[in-house]
């Protein structure tokens, strides 16, 4: 805990934060939230710090899509998505041209993202909702 703090406390000193404004979500989180990011950490990380609980079922390790979000704003300034990431997102609920996995999709710094969270994931799906 106190690394994190030290890492924020850095991060805030060298000004490299970026910003990711979440859109509001039903269940996850019903009134939308902006929150920022530090240096190498994914939008996954930054949104669970946070406490806004975006599904990661394979714990960010690239192995499901539970955590696909959809960037509406920024999108061309991320880094491009491995092709690991390309080939599950296939398998994402609620595809879309600017999809990503939140778990592998670092902001950069200084930039200010918009994300929306698909109202479903391939969890869900399967479980009938
Ligand atoms: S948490 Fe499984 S791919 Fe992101």
């Amino acid at each position: 805990m106190q690394k994190l703090y030290a890492d924020v406390a850095k991060a805030l000193r060298s000004n490299k934060m970026a910003k990711i404004k979440i859109w509001p979500h039903e269940e996850i989180c019903p009134n939308g939230a902006e929150i920022e990011s530090l240096p190498d950490e994914t939008i996954c990380e930054a949104a669970l710090r946070n406490n806004i609980k975006i599904e990661h079922a394979c714990e960010m390790s690239c192995a499901c899509t539970t955590c696909h979000c959809i960037i509406r704003k920024g999108f061309d300034s991320l880094d491009e998505a491995s092709d690991m990431e390309e080939d599950l997102l296939d398998k994402a609920w609620g595809l879309e041209q600017t999809s990503r996995l939140s778990c592998q999709t670092i902001p950069p710094d200084n930039e200010e993202i918009e994300i929306e969270l698909p109202k479903y994931n391939i969890n869900m799906v399967s479980e009938d909702h």
